[in-house]
């Protein structure tokens, strides 16, 4: 053993942020605003109230939570929204966090509508994966869903992602029974030609209220209809075990296809992720009924120790899994735009 291993013996703040069911935690999701340009059915009502601007975290504050959680194991940021990309100077936060030693990896989920402009902004400050929210290649659903128009726009935006060097630049796309059906084969060819790829989401119940599990269209449904639609699928032979998709490639070799199970084969168990809100506050699950204020800590005066400890119990008291599938489970009062994904 290398002594390197030993380190949290003599040293309790470097321990690794593991919880009771032996998962370790290296993956941070920052919320940076909960406002967003468009109004997705399945995220967010159509007038929500969106939070006063002085309680989201300002970058230094940010930038103080990521230097104190990268001693504990985090090296891997994604930042989100709301939309993330109505948060001004949003490269400037990148840079900040990209020089943080440790942050090994920093991405971005976006809808993709201010993209274009923004590319290659994004990929001088230290960003290098992007993902893009896109349910459909059909611009009436895009409207329907959206509430907003804006499909040329994402699309523009996710061509000038790949210019500026992104690769993969992915492709999000929400599967909703009764909704999305026609839609699953058109984005899988407009990502074979674009050499992109997309991952097909189950709808959550995260939308306060809208969803039912007869509207969730299932993994294994998009699996049939692009096998006879387009040609057959193999497991991708490089999967990552813990990452939440599990990934398909063509056997023709036109390209990839993730699949986000999310309901009907929940990866709780190998689950990773904690999440910081736009207002700062720690949520140790995407459906957890309890969060920790950081920011009340931040902002009070706290000393980073006292932080960690926050941290740590929060972590420490995660649940094993989210209970969609039984009749226990109660949908979190933060809806998606306010938690992020
Ligand atoms: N179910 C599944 N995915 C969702 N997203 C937003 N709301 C839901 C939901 N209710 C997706 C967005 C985005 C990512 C952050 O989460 O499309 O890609
Ligand atoms: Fe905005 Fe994303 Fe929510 Fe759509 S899913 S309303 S793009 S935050």
């Amino acid at each position: 053993m290398s002594p390197a291993s030993c380190e949290h013996l003599m040293n309790p703040s470097a321990k690794p942020l593991i919880d009771s069911y032996g998962r370790v935690h290296n993956n941070l999701r920052i919320s940076v605003t909960d406002r967003c340009n468009i109004r997705c059915v399945y995220c967010m009502p159509e007038n929500p109230v969106f939070l006063p601007r002085n309680q989201l975290l300002s970058f230094e504050e940010i930038e103080r939570f990521v230097r104190i959680v990268v001693p504990l194991g985090i090296d891997k940021i994604r930042l989100t929204g709301g939309e993330p990309l109505v948060r001004r100077e949003l490269p400037v936060l990148i840079e900040k966090l990209a020089a943080i030693p440790g942050i090994k990896d920093i991405g971005l989920t976006t809808n993709g509508i201010l993209l274009a402009p923004l590319a290659k902004a994004l990929w001088n400050a230290g960003l290098r994966r992007i993902n893009v929210s896109l349910d459909t290649m059909d611009p009436d659903r895009f409207q329907q869903l959206a509430r907003r128009p804006g499909f040329e726009q994402v699309i523009e935006g996710i061509l000038a992602a790949k210019a500026a060097g992104f690769d993969p630049v992915k492709i999000n796309a929400v599967a909703m029974k009764g909704c999305t059906e026609e839609d699953i084969v058109p984005l899988a060819k407009f990502a074979r030609e674009h050499g992109l790829e997309v991952r097909f989401i189950e709808y959550m119940p995260l939308d306060g209220g809208l969803w039912e599990r007869e509207k969730v269209l299932f993994a294994a449904d998009i699996l049939d209809r692009l096998t006879l639609e387009i040609g057959p699928l193999v497991p991708s032979p490089d999967q990552d075990p813990r990452a939440p998709a599990i990934d398909y490639d063509f056997v023709d070799g036109g390209g990839r296809i993730g699949m986000i199970a999310s309901v009907s084969r929940p990866f709780c168990m190998s689950c990773n992720r904690v999440r910081l809100t736009s207002d700062g506050k720690l949520r140790n699950c995407l459906f957890s009924l309890e969060e920790t204020d950081i920011r009340g800590l931040l902002r009070g005066g706290a000393g980073d120790e006292e932080i960690v400890r926050a941290i740590r119990e929060s972590v420490a008291s995660k649940w094993e899994g989210h209970e969609i599938n039984t009749a226990r489970f109660i949908q979190p009062e933060r809806l998606m735009h306010s938690i992020g994904g």
